[in-house]
């Protein structure tokens, strides 16, 4: 099976089938893995490039190894280290990378719609590794995995998205896939970080953290994202942490086997108490181990050729 479309820019129309696949394949990648097997031939012939203009570790690294270990060629640029700061277009940048054969573009950026600009306007195909306040697809596929082979299943799941919704690529990404995957979602976090008229999208909607947590599967804390915020979006992070922080007062309001997950990287003791992220039912270090499962199977899904699907 292949995607519908060239570019993944984002879950919202992506299929429950691609969703699916996507995670069915990242299952076989993982199981290679846990055998040892770190040199696989199915993508010895193509070039990739992460074009990152913000910073990252998780995304970054994991997208470096999943590549290495399907044996593709792997290359990086930083924007604070090219000829981006000598005032090169992102088109411009995207053409140059097409001229030397560059198969697939995995790009971060800060505007929303940056990656889909460029996948519109280039042959290669395009990864959003995350764009401004849009979408972390990649992020919420290994979130959907990690809940998937935690709990079983996806369909029925109560997950909580506490924090700063407004602002957050991976709460964006997680609604639509986990929408789309039958899961129920509940979105928490203050007024001035929540965006307007989201209910419209299906998901519930409280300023509660009680209410959001009571009975849930899964608790996803996301980082406050403050280089993102205006000023005065809120009084203090003290009274952030008294008011939406997860906190074992709060997690006992879930199910007995709800998993406490974040994208990372955290602010310890603002969106999650310490004892909260280290706690046994965390599986955040477990979140980032499968993104490198997810993301080699999204990269072998999206070079092969319907000739090589039997
Ligand atoms: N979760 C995430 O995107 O982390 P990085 O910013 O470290 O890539």
């Amino acid at each position: 099976m292949q995607l519908i479309n060239k570019d993944l820019v984002g879950l919202e129309g992506v299929s429950a089938e691609e969703i699916a696949h996507i995670l069915d394949s990242a299952k076989s990648m993982k199981d290679y893995l846990q055998q040892g097997v770190k040199k696989m031939p199915q993508l010895q012939n193509k070039s990739i490039v992460t074009l990152f203009y913000e910073n990252s570790t998780r995304t970054k690294m994991s997208f470096d190894l999943a590549g290495k270990y399907l044996g593709a060629s792997m290359s990086a640029i930083a924007a604070s280290s090219s000829s981006i700061q000598k005032g090169e277009t992102l088109l411009d940048t995207g053409r140059t990378l097409e001229a030397r054969g560059i198969d697939i573009i995995i790009m971060r950026h800060p505007m929303s719609g940056a990656p889909e600009f460029l996948g519109r306007n280039i042959s290669a195909r395009v990864i959003n590794a995350g764009d401004g306040m849009h979408e972390h697809p990649t992020q919420a596929l290994l979130d959907m995995y990690t809940m998937q082979e935690k709990l079983g299943r996806l369909a029925g799941l109560k997950v909580a998205i506490i924090g700063d919704i407004l602002h957050s690529r991976v709460a964006r990404s997680n609604l639509h896939g986990l929408k789309t995957m039958g899961a129920d979602v509940t979105l928490c976090g203050p007024g001035t970080l929540m965006p307007v008229e989201i209910e419209k999208t299906g998901v519930k909607v409280t300023y509660d953290i009680r209410e959001a947590v009571k009975d849930a599967d899964v608790v996803m804390g996301l980082r406050l994202q403050l280089e993102r915020q205006k000023s005065g979006l809120l009084p203090s992070l003290r009274e952030y942490n008294e008011l939406f922080g997860v906190n074992s007062e709060v997690l006992k309001l879930a199910k007995p086997h709800a998993l406490i997950m974040h994208p990372g990287p955290v602010n310890r003791g603002v969106e999650m108490d310490t004892d909260i992220i280290d706690h046994d039912r965390s599986v955040i270090t477990e979140q980032v181990t499968n993104g490198v499962a997810v993301r080699m199977a999204l990269l072998y899904i999206m070079t092969r050729k319907k000739e090589d699907i039997v």
